[in-house]
């Protein structure tokens, strides 16, 4: 559970579980993610541990990593998944989930969405609000099929996280909130197509204490009972993901003791089903970005260590000030005081600012830590820069799960009118 406990020196040298990352960065080039699947399964093993007594469905939330070689490591271990569009169904099926373990949030789901997921008859439609019922519903009844819903509730608590990762207070665009739910919850059991399964919460990310957790399990869990009272087919609970994890050595891991200690006094006696949406967690410490330095540059003001990944790659510094971790793969103690930029046309382009980096000179490597969530994931092409390889790493063996993108694969699709050369 500690920060990226996979990626270890040897000899002087880091590696990702038994696999010298400098041999990768040779063999398959950078900027270049590489995973730990045994740091997959153990945070894995760890959530599930510390539930087991009301043994919940973890529903991996893919958008974390969607990458297939990952989800499917969680496909293995039983996973579901907490998907929020059409193509992270598609990219988890054909990952190995099954849809009967899925469930779809997100605030814009169109008809073809919808009806692609009843279809598939997915296990819940995380509804967000009151027209999207209505949306539901119709769809349901052109297709002959019942949609099972869930209402995302917002529960106005301040998980103390970032303004633009926190999703459970009132002024969020994120579920309905607890006043305006039993209204809604009525109106779903009015309409023909919807079948009343469960209530959804999930207030931000990352959430490094366990007491927002409590405060809306406090607010919703009363409300589960009289809706369990009212609706025969309420059976399940699905309390989000964002719990934490630590991004330096300095951060204490997420207390995972605690949090479950909360949640299962307070659903002791609830008599439902307990759903979760981790992502961060399983993924976020198991991967790292690993890059190469090109230049070292220095003003009179500042130092600069020019790098060869970029905000395209990993954009958390930039969007959300996350800091994140950087090591030397070649061990280093020795330091330099600057910031840590990449070659997009971009002053918020840098993945460290002000710190003491790694003193490592033109051609060497670095690996930035807990690049695991949120990472590939989130990258672009900006600058016209193919995305990088993925590479997991199992005790000895590294497979390729992405292979990098060429310029083939950035100018895929693209059309030039016969018209904008005079010739149309
Ligand atoms: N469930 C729902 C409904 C969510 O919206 C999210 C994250 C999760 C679960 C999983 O949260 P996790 O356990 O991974 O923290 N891109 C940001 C965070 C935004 C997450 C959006 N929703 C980041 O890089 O930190």
């Amino acid at each position: 559970m500690t920060m990226g406990d996979k990626f270890t020196y040897h000899d002087g040298w880091l590696y990702a579980e038994d696999v010298a990352i400098e041999d990768l960065a040779r063999d398959h080039g950078t900027p270049l993610y590489v995973y730990s699947k045994n740091h997959l399964e153990s945070q894995f093993a760890i959530l599930r541990k510390a539930l087991q007594e009301i043994d919940p469905l973890i529903c991996f939330a893919v958008k974390s990593n969607t990458s297939a070689g990952i989800i499917n490591v969680f496909a293995h271990l039983g996973a579901g998944a907490d998907i929020v569009s059409a193509g992270e169904l598609y990219r988890s099926k054909r990952a190995g989930i099954p849809p009967s373990q899925m469930v779809f949030a997100g605030v814009g789901k169109t008809e073809k969405e919808i009806e692609y997921a009843l279809r598939e008859e997915i296990l819940s439609f995380t509804v967000e609000s009151e027209p999207e019922l209505e949306r539901i519903n119709d769809c349901a009844g052109r297709l002959g099929r019942t949609g099972r819903i869930d209402i995302r509730v917002n529960p106005d608590v301040d998980p103390k996280t970032h303004k633009y990762t926190s999703t459970g207070k009132r002024e969020n665009k994120f579920g309905i909130d607890l006043e305006r739910a039993a209204l809604a919850y009525q109106q779903a059991a009015s309409l023909p197509h919807l079948e009343v399964a469960g209530l959804h919460m999930h207030i931000g990310s990352p959430v490094m204490s366990v007491q927002p957790y409590r405060e809306a399990l406090e607010k919703v869990v009363p409300f589960c009972r009289e809706l369990k009272k009212h609706y025969p087919t309420f059976r399940h609970l699905d309390i989000g993901g964002g719990l934490g994890i630590p991004y330096s050595p300095e951060q204490k891991p997420f207390a995972m003791e605690e949090y479950a200690k909360t949640v299962i006094e307070a659903v002791d006696g609830l008599g439902l089903k307990i759903l979760l949406e981790p992502g961060r967690f399983l993924t976020g410490n198991g991967g790292i970005l690993v890059t190469q330095v090109q230049y070292l540059k220095s003003n009179p003001f500042k130092k600069f260590v020019v790098i060869d990944a970029a905000i395209n790659d990993l954009i958390r510094p930039a969007f959300y000030e996350a800091y994140h971790h950087v090591l030397p793969v070649r061990e280093t103690r020795d330091t330099r005081f600057g910031d840590l930029v990449g070659p997009i046309c971009e002053s918020g382009d840098f993945l460290a600012q002000d710190r003491d980096l790694p003193a490592v000179d033109p051609g060497e490597h670095l690996a930035v830590l807990g690049a695991g969530a949120y990472g590939f994931s989130m990258a672009s092409q900006y600058n016209s820069r193919g995305r990088p390889a993925e590479i997991l790493v199992s005790g000895n063996q590294a497979e390729v799960i992405r292979e990098r993108e060429t310029w083939g694969d950035l100018v895929r699709g693209e059309h030039i009118p016969a018209w904008t050369n005079g010739n149309g």
